[in-house]
């Protein structure tokens, strides 16, 4: 049987959607919601499930109506990461898992690019009574640490600037392609945000070409030189297009994710004295906990849809092939049969990686190790240097975004 919600999914974007997954729940694990025209999974051994099979649940990209802006996006890339399936997507997943963004390698890219970033901007914000840490210190913490990790020579002001801003322009459009909103009829004004990015994807391109087209043969550490040194053993004719793909596929897919985390673990703790205070009384060992758990319960990523290729059945409700399924991950790590205390910041917890914030499966985030630095970091430095931050009174931080969703403003006190 296939229980059917009232409400659509697509009515929670700009809100806390917490007690509407508890709604879905209470349906089943498996609901099919009509106006996304897709089945939600808000169960945590379904989304198990679908996350591990990624045959029998495919990544949509390439099959779905938003797939030729995606194509246009990756320069036309066929062998773009997220259009590889099968064989050859396992092999590009382990290259970046097990060597580009290996702990190993994260342990090393620490002191040179996540640290001086941070001390860079907190360092601008010593002395000032008040500022809202998500505009000037969040936002700019990851596309820092990006322009350290590929040593661009570029790291002013008004370039990083620009990067953002291209950056941003990709991430409205891939936000509205992921929640579906880029299927059927399409408006206007959604064809001109298409195109935009589209724009900013080839404006990009030409700023990291000439870098990108210097660095092949070189034997430096930063990542394009990496990607060219590894690159061949995935595509023996490995070219300048995969290196540029890869170069914007990092910046893309590690930028917006990292600030989201940064803004909702913060104002977790802004808004809950005593986690603040057991946080900064624990010391790093309290403040990775903490990252877990922030991960856990608001991690960015709300939701990724795959695509059903054959006849199914999932947590006891028939699918047919072609359908889409959209995995909650918010709601599957909110799941009672998984943990105790779902809604519950719980330091302690057994397995405190065990969400699945960064996925599951095949297609776990490569970038984890990466985004754990920055967050532990930059929040670890941040209440050092700020003993008595706190939220300043005045607007309310809201929870905004769909597919990634986090609170701003976070306008905070650092005086007395
Ligand atoms: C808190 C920060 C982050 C979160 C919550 C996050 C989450 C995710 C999720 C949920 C996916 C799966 C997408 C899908 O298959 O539908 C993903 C994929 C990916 N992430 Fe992250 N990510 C974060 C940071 C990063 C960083 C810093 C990087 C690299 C610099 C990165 C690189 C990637 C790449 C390359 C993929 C594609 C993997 C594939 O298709 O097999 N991520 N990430």
């Amino acid at each position: 049987m296939t229980a059917t919600i009232v409400e659509s999914f697509l009515d929670t974007e700009n809100t806390e959607p917490y007690s509407f997954y508890e709604r879905v729940r209470e349906q089943g694990n498996v609901v099919w919601d009509p106006r996304m025209k897709a089945y939600l999974v808000v169960g945590n051994d379904a989304a198990r499930q679908v996350l591990q099979d990624d045959a029998l649940f495919m990544h949509p990209f390439s099959t779905m109506q938003a797939g030729s802006a995606y194509a246009r996006i990756r320069g036309e890339n066929p062998r773009s990461f997220f259009f590889l399936h099968g064989e050859k997507h396992r092999e590009m997943h382990r290259w970046w898992v097990r060597d580009l963004l290996s702990p190993q390698w994260v342990s090393r890219y620490r002191p040179t690019a996540v640290e001086p970033a941070i001390q860079a901007l907190l360092a601008q914000l010593e002395g000032r009574a008040e500022f809202d840490l998500v505009q000037d210190y969040i936002v700019h913490l990851p596309v820092r640490v990006f322009a350290r990790l590929l040593d661009l020579p570029r790291k002013d002001e008004a370039f990083l600037t620009q990067l953002k801003r291209l950056n941003d322009d990709i991430a409205a459009f891939a936000s509205l392609a992921s929640a579906l909103k880029l299927e059927g009829e399409v408006s206007e004004e959604t064809k001109a945000l298409t195109d935009r990015a589209v724009q900013a994807a080839q404006e990009l391109d030409e700023i990291l070409r000439p870098i990108v087209r210097e660095r092949r043969g070189s034997a430096g550490e930063d990542m394009i030189s990496r990607l060219w040194a590894g690159g061949p053993a995935i595509f023996p004719d490995w070219n300048e297009v995969d290196t540029l793909d890869a170069c914007r596929r990092l910046l893309f897919a590690g930028i917006d994710t990292t600030t989201h985390a940064l803004a909702n673990a913060l104002h977790m703790l802004l808004t809950d004295d005593a986690l603040m205070q057991k946080v900064r009384d624990g010391g790093r060992p309290a403040v990775e906990r903490f990252v877990e758990e922030a991960l856990r319960l608001n991690g960015t990523v709300q939701f990724r849809s795959r695509r059903v290729t054959a006849d199914t059945e999932l947590a006891g409700v028939k699918i047919a092939k072609g359908d889409m399924v959209v995995v909650i991950l918010m709601a599957a790590n909110r799941d009672p049969q998984a943990f105790g205390c779902p809604h519950a910041v719980d330091m302690e917890r057994k397995q405190p990686r065990n969400h699945l914030a960064f996925l599951t499966g095949p297609r776990t985030c490569p970038g984890a190790t990466l985004a754990r630095t920055e967050l532990v970091e930059g929040i670890q430095e941040l209440l050092e240097r700020f003993p008595l931050l706190r939220l300043a009174p005045g607007e309310r931080p809201a929870f905004h975004g769909f597919m990634m969703r986090s609170y701003g403003p976070l306008h905070v006190q650092a005086g007395d």
